[in-house]
């Protein structure tokens, strides 16, 4: 018993010296592991003689009990011990200037879209929406591009399988441009209408230029006595605004797009500066030159009457431009594959500041 005793003290000295939780575990396992001097006292009552047993029995078991509370009670001690170091190691002053955190950016593409939004806000143009997911009727047919049209083609149209087809049989595809967009708003608001429809389009497509997905901005006006000229008017309010600079200068070319009549291809006017091409002048002025911007024309007849309007009544234009096309060009990037890479030092290179946002009269462009 009194070398009990003597053990008990010297672990109970040794418990209250421990100093951290694996010192202290050091303990527990010494005295109350499997091979611990109490589970050893423990099991020594077995050869015991009954009445000896009854006296050490309690008094092992009054030492174990004594040992495990000496252990809780150091543990309990030992873990507020370590929080209370967290706590104060965590300690913010909240008086001080905040510290530095990551902050996200503004994608270019979102930027662009949001300068176009509210430049053509102030034309009296809404935005309008259409799903991504589109059946051939909307993004073809209705756009005066039957099943044999050449130009259904033309566009690397990623098609779902037939077992997906709509119900009246529409084949559904990933839409290849925003024009569908036209035709959903002129059946659903009818006439007049003036709107934009920025959103994603899918072609098969992909190069240093061209990826699988991209960005397209649709315009479309429908009134009565709508012409050319209010279409040049618009184009070239609007790449004044946007590029923020007037000497925008514009050359309409006759072209040819099965939802326009006429169609006209519309280049702006640019000069090369360091390797870069920066719009603004004639692109007959000396070391100007021309480069094709954007698709227009008054929308063709057939169209206006697949979406259900009268088209001795109405009449209208309608343009699509490609939105990563204007972002390079208005923030200077040469490659449109860096747009989808998602690398956080181009982003926050390129992208803007979530507080900055585009304004007539702060200026649309405003950089980070
Ligand atoms: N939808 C055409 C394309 O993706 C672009 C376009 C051209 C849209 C002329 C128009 C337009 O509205 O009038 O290539």
């Amino acid at each position: 018993m009194t070398e009990l005793t003597t053990q008990k003290d010297n672990a109970l000295a040794a418990i209250a010296a421990a100093s951290t939780l694996d010192a202290l575990d050091e303990q527990r396992v010494d005295a109350l592991g499997k091979k611990g001097w109490i589970s050893l006292a423990l099991k020594s009552l077995g050869q015991m003689h009954p009445d000896e047993r009854q006296q050490a029995a309690p008094a092992i078991q009054a030492v174990r009990a004594e040992v495990a509370d000496a252990i809780e009670a150091k543990r309990a001690a030992l873990e507020e011990e370590a929080l209370a170091v967290q706590l104060a190691k965590e300690r913010l002053d909240l008086t001080l200037p905040a510290p530095d955190a990551p902050r996200g950016t503004v994608h270019p593409v979102s930027q662009v879209m949001d300068e176009l939004a509210e430049i053509f806000a102030d034309l009296g143009f809404a935005v309008a929406t259409g799903p991504e997911i589109e059946d051939d009727w909307h993004n073809f047919t209705a756009l005066n591009m039957d099943e044999s049209h050449p130009a259904r083609a033309m566009h690397d149209t990623f098609y779902f399988p037939e077992s997906d087809n709509t119900q009246d049989g529409h084949r559904m595809l990933l839409r290849t441009h925003t024009s569908p967009v036209q035709i959903r708003s002129m059946k659903e608001q009818g006439a007049p209408i003036r709107i934009i429809a920025p959103g994603r389009v899918y072609r098969s497509d992909s190069d240093a230029t061209h990826t699988p997905m991209f960005h397209q901005v649709e315009g479309l006006v429908i009134d009565r006595d709508i012409h050319l000229g209010h279409l040049k008017w618009t184009l070239e309010t609007f790449l004044k605004a946007f590029f923020e600079r007037d000497d925008i200068v514009l050359r309409l070319r006759p072209s040819y797009f099965p939802f326009t009549e006429p169609s006209v291809e519309v280049d702006v006017g640019y000069a090369k500066e360091n390797g870069r091409r920066v719009v603004g002048g004639s692109g007959d002025d000396p070391g100007h030159d021309w480069m094709e911007l954007l698709g227009s024309g008054m929308v063709n007849r057939r169209v206006i009457e697949f979406a259900g309007l009268d088209a001795d009544q109405w009449q209208g234009f309608a343009f699509g431009v490609g939105v990563d096309r204007l972002a390079m060009l208005k923030y200077g990037m040469d490659d449109l594959r860096a747009f989808f890479d998602g690398d956080v030092r181009w982003l926050q290179h390129y992208g803007f500041s979530p507080f900055d946002q585009p304004t007539l009269s702060a200026g649309v462009g405003a950089r980070p």
